[in-house]
């Protein structure tokens, strides 16, 4: 049994997410973490909403509320999303809490004391209202290259070229449109050069293993390339305040210093709300994080890459004194470095790139108000941005839920218990095998090896292809054999043969499913005479603050009850009843009525 983490990206609490978030982060992180419990492994998967940082300063201030409020009001949305989505976090958390703070200073202080966090002067720009750090991208001004207005800071979208916003014509400050301020003040730096060895020694290893996707490594060895120390405070009144320098409370940790940090500060968070629930040490933790042998996979959309694969074991590497300086260990002990960065491409939307200031989006909390969570999980897993962009249409979604889910899965399903309702009204057992049924049996069983292999190594739309593909194999298999038409007294037996055999292969696909569509195989189970609790599922609980803050929600729940991943033998004798369906078929002109819903978003 092994200790494995799944680390899944922390959704920006700056506003609800869409369905190209969850394609990244989320459903691939469950389908994974959901095996490998069922596997028997030991899987600690953490996340929460990542709440500081300037997006969040700016959108409440275009509300007019404290970026603390805003962050409660739009974390809450996301947990209540991600839950409804079954994603079965053992802790979602937030980085607004007294725990990920203490956990963020000390491993700071660690890096710090080893001498990796240093001090330089820095140019940076200052909005002259609100005295905060204006990232790169917050400024606009005529492009000095091309004379194009509206350049930003970070580039210009007329000429491409990269930008210093120094060198910006009548630059301005997009958060309060004045001119800002450039002035030199003091930040920590993260030295980089000085733990660059250490991380191409790092990455040559992983690289070895051929797990990593080529362009996540290559793009990962690339940065490498040009290494540079990189500024971990801003100017900023909102986020972690930076040990040491209390004093000066308009500096604060920079977010993407704080929000990697939140897998290991929610590690800790988990293990010690376990103690207190009495069911383990505050220490647990470390089974996942000391502990070398433990694997680490994280999951995120491509735009993360540079955090996982060079900031974040960059941290890590400062905390064990792993760089060209030494160092000591701290109180957090030698921490893994990830196994593998996951990442996936991106999504798109019927062609267009997702923007919520265009209105070319879809929230999640839309789609699951009006469809089938289930029907979503499968388009993400069966034609998501795994390994390449992918394209949502609602035409798609709309054809694979039709064809696929409700013509194949679900008819395979309906079929074999109506079947059974009508002529055994419970689980028949099987008399001699002929050799078609001994085939069907052989071929879905080893699809917990083929499909199980595919789920281990990230290749998710292979892995569903082939349990739909097994789903084939069985709807063959009505055809061949027409159990309809086996209605002689003589025939009875081998009408219970035939109904045993595929009744077994409905469980066991179902297990199979179970990771992909947790929601539906537990009615499916249900249907099958089961009690339908086969796919463990996530719960959002109101807690306090183990440390004083202010109380909030989290995602949690008890997986370790679930079902092994290999068949489990059906029980003749079991009752089964007259299905109702359990996948909706959709109405084909739902495509239009979503077309309009996006034109009008849209404003065309
Ligand atoms: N909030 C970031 C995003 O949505 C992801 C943060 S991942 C973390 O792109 F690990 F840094 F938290
Ligand atoms: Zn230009």
């Amino acid at each position: 049994m092994s200790h494995i983490l799944s680390a899944v990206a922390w959704p920006y609490a700056n506003g609800p997410r869409h369905i190209g978030h969850v394609a990244g982060f989320g459903v691939p992180s469950d389908v994974f973490s959901r095996y490998m419990r069922m596997r028997g492994e030991d899987v600690l998967m953490v996340s929460g909403t990542d709440e500081h940082g300037t997006p969040i300063l700016v959108a409440a201030e275009e509300e007019g509320v404290t970026p603390k409020a805003l962050a409660d009001k739009n974390n809450r949305v996301i947990v209540e999303d991600l839950v409804a989505l079954g994603l079965s976090y053992d802790l979602f958390t937030r980085t607004t809490t007294v725990n990920h703070e203490k956990v963020v200073q000390q491993m700071f202080e660690t890096c710090r004391d080893n001498g990796y966090m240093i001090i330089e002067d820095t140019d940076v720009a200052i909005d002259p209202i609100s005295g905060n750090t204006l990232p790169d991208r917050y400024i606009e001004g005529t492009c000095p290259i091309c004379g194009a207005e509206g350049a930003r800071g970070d580039q210009c979208d007329n000429c491409g070229n990269q930008l210093d916003p120094r060198d910006l014509i009548d630059p301005i400050s997009k958060v309060s449109g004045q001119t800002p301020e450039f002035k030199v003040t003091q930040h920590y730096f993260l030295d980089l050069p000085a733990l660059a060895e250490a991380l191409a020694v790092w990455l040559n290893k992983v690289e070895e293993t051929g797990e990593w996707r080529q362009n996540v490594i290559s793009f990962s060895q690339h940065l490498l390339e040009d290494v540079r120390p990189r500024a971990m405070s801003r100017d900023i009144s909102w986020g972690i305040p930076v040990p040491g320098w209390e004093d000066q409370p308009s500096k604060r940790l920079y977010v993407w210093f704080d929000a990697v940090i939140g897998y290991l500060s929610a590690s800790v968070e988990w293990a010690r709300r376990r103690e207190a629930a009495g069911k383990g040490s505050a220490e647990d933790w470390r089974e996942w994080w000391n502990n070398p042998e433990a694997l680490s996979y994280y999951f995120m959309g491509k735009d993360n890459i540079v955090f996982h694969s060079q900031i974040w074991p960059a941290e890590l590497l400062a905390n064990n004194g792993e760089g060209a300086k030494g160092g000591e260990l701290g109180p957090l002990g030698k921490l893994n470095l990830p196994t593998q960065v996951v990442a996936s491409e991106f999504l798109t939307m019927e062609g267009k790139k997702f923007s919520s200031s265009k209105g070319v989006v879809i929230y999640v909390r839309d789609v699951l108000s009006r469809y089938q969570p289930d029907a979503l999980r499968y388009f993400i897993s069966i034609a998501g941005p795994e390994t390449s962009d992918s394209d949502f249409t609602w035409a798609e979604f709309v054809r694979r839920n039709n064809s696929e889910l409700v013509a194949g899965w679900g008819n395979l399903v309906n079929r074999t218990a109506a079947m059974i309702a009508k002529n055994f009204g419970e689980i028949p057992a099987a008399g001699e095998l002929e050799d078609i049924d001994r085939e069907l049996l052989d071929t879905v069983e080893s699809g917990f090896e083929t499909v199980g292999e595919l789920i281990a190594h990230h290749h998710q739309r292979s892995a569903l292809t082939e349990a739909m593909k097994l789903v084939g194999e069985a709807n063959a298999y009505v055809t061949r054999t027409e159990p309809f038409k086996l209605k002689a007294p003589e025939q009875r037996e081998r009408l219970g043969t035939v109904l045993h055999t595929l009744v077994q292969v409905v469980s066991d696909l179902n297990t199979m499913m179970s990771v992909f569509l947790p929601h539906s195989s537990n009615a499916i189970d249900k249907v099958l005479g089961g009690t339908g609790d086969i796919a463990p599922m996530p719960q959002l609980e109101e807690v306090e603050d183990l440390d004083g803050g202010d109380p909030y929600p989290i995602i949690t729940g008890e997986y370790s009850d679930l079902r092994p991943w290999e068949r489990v033998a059906v029980q003749p004798g079991t009752p089964i009843s007259k299905p109702k369906p359990v996948f909706q078929k959709l109405d084909d002109a739902v495509v239009e009525e979503e077309l309009d819903r996006l034109r009008e978003k849209a404003g065309e």
